[in-house]
């Protein structure tokens, strides 16, 4: 097991998951999502640290926090399309970020086509559902992989 853990972090409204728009984000609840992670994670020699909070500020304030961690997993949900704030949290990170949606944000409301979170991670995997949170994780663990590799 690597010493430091992926954080995993969400945003607002992604506590409702599993009942909210299951058209959109399927039926996974958030629980059901951090199983899914956490056996991921594990296979892959890591623990995570799994969070959702509605507030902007506590988001940003656990984006200075993954300073501390392997790496970030992050699904800022709305803020991701409002958010300057967390938009320089992640430019201040130096630790490799992947963003996260379960829709595809491309194909909805042309107000999501545009992320404040986009520019400042590695990458950015939407429109995979749950699935999409596994992936982002191999990312995260690929980057620090080749971190270590030097
Ligand atoms: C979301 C997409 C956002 O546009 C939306 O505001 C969410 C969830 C997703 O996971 O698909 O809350 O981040």
């Amino acid at each position: 097991m690597v010493d430091r853990p992926i954080f995993i972090l969400n945003g607002a409204n992604l506590d409702l998951v599993g009942t909210r728009e299951p058209g959109h984000y399927g039926d996974m609840t958030l629980a059901d999502i951090e199983r899914a992670c956490r056996a991921r994670a594990d296979g892959l020699g890591f623990g995570i640290d799994f969070r959702q909070t509605n507030s902007e500020g506590e988001l940003v304030g656990w984006i200075h926090e993954a300073e501390g961690a392997a790496g970030l997993v992050l699904n800022a949900g709305a803020y991701t399309h409002t958010s300057i704030a967390i938009h320089d949290a992640l430019r201040a990170l130096t630790r490799p970020s992947v963003e996260v949606h379960l829709s595809n944000i491309f194909a909805r409301e042309p107000f999501r086509h545009h992320s404040y979170v986009a520019p400042v991670v590695r990458g950015s995997i939407c429109g995979l559902g749950a699935k999409g949170y596994e992936l982002a994780i191999e990312a995260v663990a690929a980057l620090v992989g080749a971190e270590r590799a030097g």
